[in-house]
């Protein structure tokens, strides 16, 4: 079970630790307490990850039970790993035997049993290498991409959405049966359009928040699981071409 961090010291560092004021602008000063104040940032090093977000998927997986069985893994905006590196344990990949691939623009370290593409996933030809990379059908697409901010809020909570929905078509176009969807999205930003085709090719989805997502942030994670397949849709497709 994931435990709920601990609030307190195991990392040996205490919470609640102020920065003193000096050159940073205030703005900059708050994330830094907060980042070295959240037990999540603290119980991920004390746990290996690179990562908080770590526990999003963890708790996520313990409700809703989607790593369990899964031989091949695609992360999308990887960087700098902690999906990954739950990915790979999970599927027991090696370096010998690749069964994660992982896309970011940003560099990320190497981690084994994870072949990394430092790309853009809106290039044209993303698909085709990540689908090389691991070489075979994946159970479960996973996307924590968010768009770099530009300060104009509107403007990411877009350009998040598209790469959730760009990502969404490609797990409809890559998963095998059975497989599950999930990526970030935003409270009450998913289009209609993009839950009715994923309603269309899932058994079920749902939108979900686990406790590692900060309360004041309006990031949700839109959960498909279940995929129905391709086969209706190509027989379809197939009996439309005799028609
Ligand atoms: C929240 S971080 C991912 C954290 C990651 N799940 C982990 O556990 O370490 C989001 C990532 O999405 C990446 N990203 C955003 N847009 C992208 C794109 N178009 N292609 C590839 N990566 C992208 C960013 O560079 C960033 O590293």
């Amino acid at each position: 079970m994931t435990k709920p961090p601990v609030a307190g010291n195991r990392t040996g560092r205490k919470l609640g630790q102020k920065v003193k004021k000096g050159k940073l602008k205030a703005s900059s000063r708050r994330w830094i307490e907060r980042h070295i104040n959240d037990p999540y940032v603290q119980r991920a090093k004390l746990e290996g990850y690179r990562a908080r977000a770590a526990f999003k998927l963890l708790e996520i997986d313990e409700k809703h039970h989607i790593l369990k069985g899964a031989r091949r893994i695609i992360d999308l905006g990887a960087a700098p790993g902690s999906w990954s590196q739950i990915a790979a344990k999970v599927t027991s990949s090696t370096d010998e035997d690749i069964r994660v691939a992982a896309i970011d623009f940003l560099e990320m370290a190497p981690l084994p049993g994870v072949r990394i593409l430092q790309l853009d996933f809106l290039d044209p030809e993303a698909p085709r290498l990540l689908m090389e990379a691991i070489g075979g059908t994946p159970d479960l697409v996973l996307s924590d991409m968010a768009a770099p901010t530009t300060g104009h809020q509107k403007t990411d909570h877009l350009r998040t959405m598209h790469l959730c929905e760009v990502a969404a078509h490609f797990a409809v176009e890559v998963l095998g049966e059975g497989g599950h969807f999930l990526a970030k999205t935003f409270q009450g930003g998913t289009e209609r359009e993009l839950l009715n085709m994923l309603k269309q090719n899932f058994r079920q989805v749902i939108h979900v928040k686990p406790g590692a997502s900060r309360a004041e942030s309006v990031e949700m994670f839109l959960l498909a699981k279940h995929f129905k397949g391709r086969k209706a849709e190509d027989a379809g497709i197939e009996a439309g071409d005799q028609a």
